[in-house]
């Protein structure tokens, strides 16, 4: 079971679920977003891989230590941040998670956008991005950009980047994603020394 840091995600949690048939038979559990439930970062992924399937916990395989030692770059730390993801079951062979699968998990992401009422939402990939934006994203080029989406009745700001797992295959990446999280941090107001000032600069944008 994953650690959560903040006994009261219980109502975020999804005790059990039998809507994705395929994800069903290819989870072993389901994995919740973690993280403090006042954060005022969400980071958003597409949906467990092996290693979240396995703990239980999203991003804690090589995607994840790419994330932390950005946030650690940043000056901020993975304790004080909620990471969930689109789908909260692996997907057969790593594959994306389906339209019907992301409708399907929809409202989960929904409560806890709206649990959090986060400063700033960060979408790690093409599929969380183009999820929550509701529109094609070519998301190398708009890794950074600041963009605004309607999720479950409200506007959330949203900052688009490369999915962490895109800096293993390209290393050319690797900035660029590091730029885009210590920004994270800058907008929101969180973080130490490299990261936020304790004061959101989302109004300047
Ligand atoms: N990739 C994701 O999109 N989410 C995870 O939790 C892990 C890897």
């Amino acid at each position: 079971m994953a650690e959560n840091g903040d006994a009261l995600d219980a109502d975020l949690r999804v005790p059990s679920c039998e809507r994705c048939p395929a994800l069903v038979e290819s989870r072993s559990q389901i994995v919740d977003g973690v993280g403090p439930t006042d954060a005022d970062l969400l980071f958003v992924g597409e949906g467990p891989g092996a290693n979240e399937d396995e703990q239980g916990e999203p991003f804690v395989g090589r995607s994840g230590d790419v994330l932390d030692e950005a946030l650690r770059d940043a000056g901020l730390a993975r304790a004080d941040v909620r990471i969930t993801n689109c789908v909260r079951c692996r997907p057969p062979d790593n594959r994306d998670p389906t339209a019907e699968e992301l409708a399907n998990c929809r409202g989960h992401l929904e409560s806890e956008v709206a649990r959090l009422d986060p400063e700033l939402i960060v979408t790690l990939g093409k599929v969380p991005s183009e999820h929550l934006l509701d529109r094609s994203v070519a998301i190398t080029s708009e890794s950074g950009d600041v963009a605004d989406a309607r999720i479950a009745d409200a506007s959330r700001r949203v900052l688009l980047s490369v999915h962490p797992a895109a800096t293993l295959y390209d290393r050319s990446q690797r900035d660029g994603f590091f730029e885009t999280i210590a920004r994270a941090g800058e907008l929101s107001g969180v973080g130490g020394a490299a990261g936020g000032s304790g004061q959101s600069r989302l109004g300047e944008y």
